[in-house]
């Protein structure tokens, strides 16, 4: 049989001798014998995997999360799920393979995507609004370049390099739409949240190996650290309305709904309801799409179980006709 490549292509029984992350992993013991359990990831998907082998005692004390290993071993059917059994492995030499490569990447290319996000930020015509948007997004390089390549969470919806700016242009294409359904929303002050609700991430999460959260992200969280930065931004601004701040504000730290999902207050104004819905139904059904794509290659008719929905999805429907 051909040897896969890819994780989403590793077949129950299926060889497969490639480069992957570790994203974590333990020893562990049966009967008395040690072994590596690990979960290991691409740029298309993640495994579960063990390692039997007799150095497995040795080997834990020589890999750490992140490393890159090179991989031989077998697809294996754990409890309906596809595992991987290893049969050797190794770390990668430095020249041999980089991080990028592995990592899970979008759909287009950040050159792509700030074009479509400068041509929104040309439709805002309130000179406050927009020169807040440029200073944000146009003045600090090193935030551009993070906007620009970080996922827009670690594992459920854009967990993928360029993630946040899509989810974030999606958010904004969404929100725009609705702005034409009610007579009262402020079109320019959504879009300006739109763009604006997620940029905390750039704190939040770190790319070190993979996709992680930071210390700052874990004790403050992307609501909180971007209503810090769009509230810097706005001292930094002469005469800037203080009822527009707040409201901008109002935005950002509302966009999750509910205290529970993380949001210290609720939304209170049309556009700030908007905004929330938006924000769900991008990250709910990128996340569907996800599965689609990870799950199809399996040839079963539903999808692995997923936690965070608490449900399989059903994937027959997306198949072509034979
Ligand atoms: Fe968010
Ligand atoms: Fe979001």
């Amino acid at each position: 049989m051909a040897k896969a490549k890819h994780i989403r292509n590793i077949e129950v029984g299926g060889a497969i001798t490639d480069f992957f992350v570790v994203r974590w992993f333990e020893l562990r013991h049966h009967d008395g014998k040690p072994y590596l359990m690990l979960e290991l990831g691409c740029s298309r998907g993640r495994i579960k995997a063990t390692y039997w082998g007799e150095d497995a005692n040795e080997l834990a004390s020589k890999i750490t999360d992140g490393d890159i290993l090179k991989i031989q071993g077998h697809g294996t059917d754990y409890k309906g799920q596809r595992w991987l059994k290893i049969e050797r492995l190794r770390k990668a030499k430095k020249d041999e393979i980089s991080y990028e490569k592995l990592l899970p990447r979008g759909r287009y290319s950040p050159k792509v995507l700030w074009t479509r996000l400068k041509k929104l930020i040309g439709t805002i015509k309130n000179p406050q609004m927009q020169e807040l948007l440029h200073n944000i997004f146009e003045t600090d390089r090193e935030f551009a370049k993070k906007f620009a390549t970080y996922p827009a969470a670690k594992l459920w919806h854009g967990a993928y390099t360029t993630g946040l700016m899509e989810h974030t242009l999606r958010v904004a294409k969404l929100c725009d739409v609705a702005s034409t359904f009610y007579p009262d929303c402020r079109r320019e002050l959504l879009i300006t949240g739109a763009l604006l609700h997620d940029i905390g991430k750039v704190d939040e999460i770190t790319i070190s190996g993979f996709f992680d959260y930071s210390p700052k992200g874990r004790l403050i969280g992307h609501i909180a650290l971007g209503a810090i930065k769009v509230q810097n931004a706005i001292e930094k601004i002469k005469n800037f309305s203080p009822e527009i701040a707040d409201e901008i504000l109002h935005l950002i730290l509302s966009h999750h709904g509910s205290g529970e999902m993380g949001s210290p207050v609720p939304p209170k104004t049309l556009e700030a309801m908007i905004l929330h819905h938006s924000d769900m139904l991008d990250a709910q059904s990128e996340g569907i799409q996800h599965i689609i794509e990870r799950d199809m290659p399996r040839g079963e008719n539903f999808s692995e179980y997923i936690k965070i929905l608490g449900r399989f999805i059903y994937l027959e429907g997306y198949r072509d006709g034979d």
